[in-house]
């Protein structure tokens, strides 16, 4: 209808009965850059029904077929970055370059890393095809106590039904010859419909790490995007669409938090969240019934370095991680926690790149772009204001025009300022001068957070303890915080989230196990 984009039900795209949309306002402009379907709780119990209905026959696909059709969608997903990449652009003010990196078959800047959508639903179709596809048969006389009474037998797809023939002759190999099963029991079966909710940053991205996983495991998926990076994500699942995944098993919708934020992740259909995003996951996870939840919820990464970093290589860091996509990122550096005999050094190298750093559209390819909202301008600000009350040093100007801030380094913030704690979620980084390094290790600890952290030092002993010390998801040794590569494992500790992503863990996730034993005669 219009210009109003439609939210993907049952394999078909539809306009929602409320008549209504939600306006995306574009961060640069500040003005409406698309709307979409404002759908409604009986809207969204209809998707919940098809994605339960789809999940049953997808769970007995076989895991090549799966697979097959996810290795297909990465490739529409590849073919289609440029419109992508557009969108990313006017809806969440993503630099160019960066909204290709987003988008499904980017290649960073050095043109040697390469694509990450794309390539995180291939990977996921191949790691699934590995790590679902193997089996286990335990037999009970290890364990003390008993006789060779009991086997079982596990693998990983659910749906062998081995009464009658058994064409592999495996089983009734395994087994004594007077025993022939007739179900092969299974562990790691899929969970049913998973509810994937992405952040407003990664929106494509954040988005497939749910979707390919949930998939290759047999689950079906009802996608709740961001409102600002609703149509990349809109242009995502049509590629999906293109595939021929079977009807009602990726569904997308979209509207308005205050109508189905709480009806979606409260609803008694879906098997599993994954969300990643702020305070919001904190709410969810209070309400969520008995179901397995992973949640990536933001942080606070510290960066501490010690008198024999590398300075260079920090400040080149600090920047990278502390204002590439102004800051708004999970995994970006939040506060720079240095030995006060290298300090000046090192805020004067910053500084000198900070000077460098270009500031204005995301079309133009500008490092520093518009904030995502004005209300998140509006925190930025305050956070700055704080700081400014309480003596922090600015080592630049504070300027901001609408949603576009200038990057800032504050320089002396003390653990009174709230941008010591806080996340800004823009280009405004707080130094902490430290006097050793247990203050250093003493203030990461003391957050709420924690998600990643990272040291600089040229003593590996040293950066092994600091890492242990540390009570973060992860730990980057002489390199900012990020976190691909997607295959690896990405987690948060306390406020930032609960349980741990990257492709494989996000498999395994969004399975549930099961066993089934058989007692010999
Ligand atoms: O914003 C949260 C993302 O998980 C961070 O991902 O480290 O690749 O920027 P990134």
């Amino acid at each position: 209808d219009g210009d109003v984009y439609k939210y993907y039900s049952e394999g078909e795209w539809r306009s929602s009965t409320s008549g209504q949309s939600v306006a995306i306002v574009n961060p640069t402009t500040r003005k409406t850059a698309y709307k979409v379907q404002a759908c409604t709780q009986e809207e969204v119990n209809k998707v919940i029904d098809a994605a339960k209905t789809a999940q049953k026959s997808w769970a007995k696909t076989p895991l090549w077929k799966r697979a097959e059709l996810l290795h297909k969608a990465a490739a529409i997903l590849k073919d289609n970055k440029a419109p992508i990449a557009e969108c990313l652009t006017n809806e969440i003010a993503k630099p160019a370059k960066d909204s290709v990196t987003e988008a499904p078959d980017a290649k960073f800047l050095d043109l040697m890393k390469v694509v990450r959508s794309g390539d995180l639903v291939s990977y996921c179709a191949e790691e699934g095809v590995r790590i679902l596809g193997e089996g286990k048969f335990l037999v009970s006389d290890s364990f003390p106590g008993n006789e060779r009474t009991k086997y079982c037998l596990t693998s990983k797809m659910g749906f062998l039904d081995c009464s009658g023939d058994d064409p592999t002759g495996y089983w009734h190999a395994s087994l004594p010859l007077q025993f022939k099963p007739n179900l092969i029991s299974f562990d790691k079966i899929p969970l049913g419909v998973v509810l994937a909710i992405p952040p407003f940053n990664y929106p494509v991205n954040l988005a497939v790490s749910k979707i390919a996983p949930a998939l290759i495991a047999g689950n079906s998926v009802v996608l709740k995007p961001p409102t600002q990076g609703a149509v990349s994500a809109l242009h995502m699942v049509h590629c999906f669409h293109l595939a021929g995944f079977p009807k009602g098993l990726i569904n997308c919708v979209t509207g308005k938090g205050s109508e189905i934020g709480d009806f979606l992740t409260m609803h008694p259909g879906v098997n599993c969240i994954s969300f990643t995003g702020g305070d919001t996951g904190v709410a969810i996870s209070k309400k969520a019934g008995m179901i397995p939840l992973q949640m990536e919820l933001g942080g606070k990464d510290a960066c501490i370095v010690l008198e024999d970093a590398d300075l260079d290589l920090v400040a080149a860091n600090i920047i990278k991680g502390g204002f590439s996509y102004s800051g708004q990122r999970c995994t970006a550096v939040k506060v720079v926690l240095v030995m006060e005999s290298v300090a000046d050094a090192l805020v004067e190298k910053v500084n000198a790149k900070v000077a460098k750093l270009s500031v204005g559209r995301p079309e133009d390819d500008c490092d520093i772009t518009p904030v995502v909202s004005e209300s998140s301008a509006n925190y930025i600000e305050g956070l700055v204001k704080d700081a400014k009350q309480k003596g922090a040093k600015f080592c630049q100007q504070y300027k901001r025009d609408g949603n576009l801030i200038w990057p800032l380094l504050l320089d002396n913030v003390r653990p009174d300022m709230r941008i010591a704690w806080e996340e800004p979620f823009g280009p405004v980084l707080p130094v902490i001068r430290i006097s050793s390094v247990e203050e250093g290790i003493h203030h990461c600890n003391a957050s709420n957070f924690g998600l990643q952290g990272c040291v600089f030092t040229r003593d590996i002993n040293k950066a092994i303890l600091i890492g242990d010390a540390l009570e973060t998801g992860t730990v980057q040794i002489n390199s900012a915080p990020a976190r691909g590569p997607d295959h690896f494992p990405f987690q948060g500790f306390k406020d930032s989230g609960i349980g741990s992503q990257g492709i494989t863990n996000s498999i395994n996730m969004m399975t549930k196990i099961k066993t089934t034993v058989i007692n010999l005669p």
